[in-house]
């Protein structure tokens, strides 16, 4: 599949690149199938793009009540807790949002077990979108390669069949579990934006890169159907 890199003077370029590609999607997905399938990344990284996603004037070109909001992943936390993705991208993005409510497809952190959680959004995936890809996967990458909460050596990347599983972040005193898509989600998609900012992620993309499928790195391993756009920044 087509993959290519795009490098921004600063995270305010990457980010408006980015949203224009996330309308652009959305647009041809609406077009295409009447809905666009979007799943948001977690991490800080994506919350300039949110914020400028809804606001003037990328606002009033969101397909809005057509799309569908996905997570790439969550940590095992309440929906208010300061490290719950969700919590983010619905302060940036949702709140100020037209959505239906029935459109924001979240990831229960707050379960008290996680593998329910995880079940519950893969049966959630599966009814909303039966067989069909995502239109959109956005992502950001860790400085070891991880994306999602798909770390370096975890035994979840060889996981075939499941979209959804458990993860227990390595560096979490105590490891926290996270709930994330594997690679098989992950790749169940029509295109991909990976959001990296920074000097060290950027040379992280090098070397995956330069060792190609030899790389250990999980992000070396996304491949989605159509399109793979790497967006990085100083
Ligand atoms: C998360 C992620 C994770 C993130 C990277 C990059 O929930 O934290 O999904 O994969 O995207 O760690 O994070 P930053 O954008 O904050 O550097």
């Amino acid at each position: 599949m087509p993959s290519s890199i795009r490098h921004f003077a600063s995270l305010a370029e990457l980010s408006e690149a980015a949203a224009e590609m996330v309308l652009a999607a959305g647009q041809a997905a609406v077009a295409a199938r009447g809905r666009f399938a979007l799943v948001l990344a977690g991490g800080a990284t994506p919350a300039t793009l949110y914020r400028l996603l809804a606001a003037p004037p990328f606002a009033a070109r969101m397909p809005w009540d057509k799309t569908l909001f996905f997570w790439g992943d969550e940590r095992c936390v309440p929906p208010e807790h300061p490290d719950s993705n969700f919590r983010i991208a619905r302060e940036t993005l949702l709140a100020a949002s037209p959505i239906p409510a029935n459109n924001i497809l979240r990831i229960h952190g707050e379960l008290a077990d996680p593998r329910e959680a995880a079940s519950q959004y893969e049966t959630t995936i599966r009814a909303r979108l039966g067989n069909a890809p995502f239109d959109l996967v956005l992502l950001g990458m860790g400085t070891d390669g991880h994306v999602a909460s798909l770390f370096p050596g975890s035994p979840l990347l060889g996981e075939s069949l499941r979209l959804v599983g458990v993860m227990m972040e390595p560096q979490g005193v105590p490891p926290l579990p996270r709930v994330t898509l594997t690679l098989a989600g992950l790749n169940q998609s029509r295109a991909m934006l990976v959001l990296i900012s920074g000097e060290e992620k950027r040379r992280m993309l090098q070397k995956i890169m330069a060792q190609g499928p030899a790389s250990p790195s999980p992000a070396a391993r996304l491949d989605p159907r159509e399109q793979l756009v790497w967006l990085t920044t100083e």
